[in-house]
């Protein structure tokens, strides 16, 4: 049975790193016993500007049909960010209960870290972000609109059963690691009231897998322990806002955000699990042929094992870094010259050889 798979492009570089995914899954295909079968969607900012919404009514169901979503990126210059992500990412992370956000980050073969003296046995972590609530809340508002006394609020929303599952999912995956640890990103000493009451359920939570060695940091001093101990970190573990932050510094130190895959998962099964690079649309570059697809493949790769589809998975890990490895053929982003094509055309040519 072909896998069925939504392809959602989105906006910028979205549309240019989602079609060399959809190649190596091609490539792949061409084996016994693997098969795909793509669906394309056009729900974008250019969407928006031709049916004012970001997505019609009705695609939430349609989209609940297939087994996974590939998404490129959402957001561009001409639709504000928080009615193109409010419109589309968003729901869709929210409407399939996508409650876990993996983004892992490790120094691929071939690529120097930024940080003096690290290599890839320093470098070698997951961030698992709480991706359904906390400091992405709807509720708050303005007050005093247009008045000098104007202020806005929004609040940040905790619960126990979305921190216990998306603990209890970063728990078991540090279980399944060589170094069992994990670290949460707290900060309870500032924020009164939600961050204490995350510490309380990761403890709580912490009970009940022993084997596994846990501690917590204050974000601000996680931020930095990232760039001089990345050495410490095996599964890190954040609220949405704090994981959404860490998960562009991790990369940062491993090759940057042209690298960085990223899986929102339903962990029931029951609702499909959506796959995006950690990148935005990068508007500065788009069009150019010049993105790295990196993090779209690597994102692949991620789904492949979603799938159950761990050699061929495996594999594609292996070509993207036997292209690193050799280091002739780069993306700007990481020193080299070379095309968004012409990186994914040296994946292809392991893939095949
Ligand atoms: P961005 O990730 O798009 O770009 C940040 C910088 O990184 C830019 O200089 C860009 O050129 C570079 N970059 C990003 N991906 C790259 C790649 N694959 N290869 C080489 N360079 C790359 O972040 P931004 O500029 O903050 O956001 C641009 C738009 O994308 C905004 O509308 C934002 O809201 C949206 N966004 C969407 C997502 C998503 O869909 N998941 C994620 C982040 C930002
Ligand atoms: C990400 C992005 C999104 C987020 C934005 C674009 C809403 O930064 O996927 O990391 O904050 O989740
Ligand atoms: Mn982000």
């Amino acid at each position: 049975m072909a896998h069925r798979i939504a392809l959602i492009p989105g906006d910028g570089i979205g549309l240019e790193v989602t079609p060399e995914g959809v190649r190596c899954l091609e490539a792949l295909a061409r084996r016994p016993g693997l098969d795909f079968e793509f669906t394309e969607f056009p729900y974008s900012c250019e969407y928006y500007a031709k049916h004012g919404v970001m997505m019609p009514e009705g695609a939430i169901d349609e989209l609940s049909g297939f087994d996974k979503i590939l998404l490129g990126a959402v957001g561009y210059p001409g639709v504000p960010d928080h009615v193109s992500l409010w419109g589309l990412l968003i729901p869709l992370r929210r409407e399939f209960q996508q409650c876990v956000n993996l983004r892992p980050v490790r120094l691929l073969r071939g690529l120097t870290s930024p940080l003096r003296n690290r290599g890839p046995e320093d470098i070698d972590f997951i961030v698992v972000r709480e991706n359904n609530e906390g400091e992405y809340s709807e509720i708050g508002g303005r007050l005093y609109d247009g008045l000098p006394e104007g202020m806005a609020i929004q609040s940040t929303v905790i619960t126990r059963k979305g921190s216990e599952r998306v603990l209890d999912f970063a728990f078991r995956l540090a279980q399944s690691r060589p170094a069992r640890h994990l670290s949460s990103a707290t900060k309870s000493n500032g924020i009164k009231h939600t961050m204490p009451f995350w510490d309380e359920c990761v403890a709580d939570v912490g009970r009940r897998y022993p084997d596994v060695t846990w501690d917590q940091f204050h974000i601000d001093i996680l931020a930095a322990n990232f760039v001089t101990h990345p050495d410490w970190f095996d599964v890190v573990v954040g609220s949405n806002l704090f994981g959404d932050i860490l998960s562009d510094l991790g990369p940062a130190i491993a090759g940057g955000i042209g690298v960085a895959p990223s899986a929102n998962i339903n962990p029931t099964g029951e609702l499909p699990s959506m796959f995006e690079p950690v990148h935005g649309s990068a508007p500065d570059i788009a069009g150019k042929g010049i993105a790295n697809p990196i993090a779209m493949l690597w994102t692949v790769v991620m789904m492949l094992e979603d799938l159950s589809e761990q050699q061929a998975a495996d594999d594609l890990m292996g070509a993207i870094e036997a292209v690193t490895g050799e280091g002739r053929v780069l993306t700007g982003d990481l020193g080299g010259s070379a095309s968004t094509r012409e990186f994914t055309d040296a994946v292809l040519a392991h893939l095949n050889g």
